[in-house]
């Protein structure tokens, strides 16, 4: 006889990690687009006050895809399937307009990580949750080199 009460149990928990994987997705296609921004930004930012920032824009272009290949591979162990699709980048031939999208665009990218790490410890996913924590690091790290570039802090 099935126990109706774990059977709830298990619907919801498939239906977190369906959640889960669709919210990874987001997060992947997000990182697809900051990749092409950090490349065409870091080779196009003019201007020799932004001399440092644009060395540091083409690390952010490498962490980012790190954290792309990470995120797609924490997909592929939830049993989802890593998307192909890439959030429609932006880009402005004004170097303070550029940062002040990538700005917007890691917190964002913040936020997002933020939700995920919280549903991923509802759900009891604490490596997925551990490996989203080094992820959200880098990003503030990329909101701070921002800010400090923007003359923000
Ligand atoms: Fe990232
Ligand atoms: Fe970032």
């Amino acid at each position: 006889m099935s126990n109706p009460d774990v059977a709830d149990a298990e619907g919801a928990s498939s239906s977190n990690k369906e959640e889960i994987i669709r919210g990874l997705n987001e997060d992947l296609s997000r990182e697809y687009k900051a990749i092409i921004q950090y490349v065409v930004f870091s080779s196009t930012l003019k201007g020799a006050e932004y001399g440092d920032i644009a060395d540091q824009l083409k690390l952010h272009a490498s962490e980012e895809l790190a954290h792309a290949l990470e995120v797609a591979r924490q997909i592929d162990y939830l049993g989802g399937d890593p998307t192909v699709t890439v959030k429609d980048a932006e880009y402005s031939q004004d170097s303070k307009k550029m940062l002040e999208i990538d700005l917007k665009q890691e917190q964002e990218t913040i936020r997002n990580y933020r939700e995920r790490i919280r549903q991923a410890e509802r759900s009891g996913e604490y490596a997925l949750s551990e490996a989203l924590r080094d992820i959200i690091v880098q990003e503030q790290d990329h909101e701070i080199d921002l800010k400090d570039a923007l003359g923000l802090r």
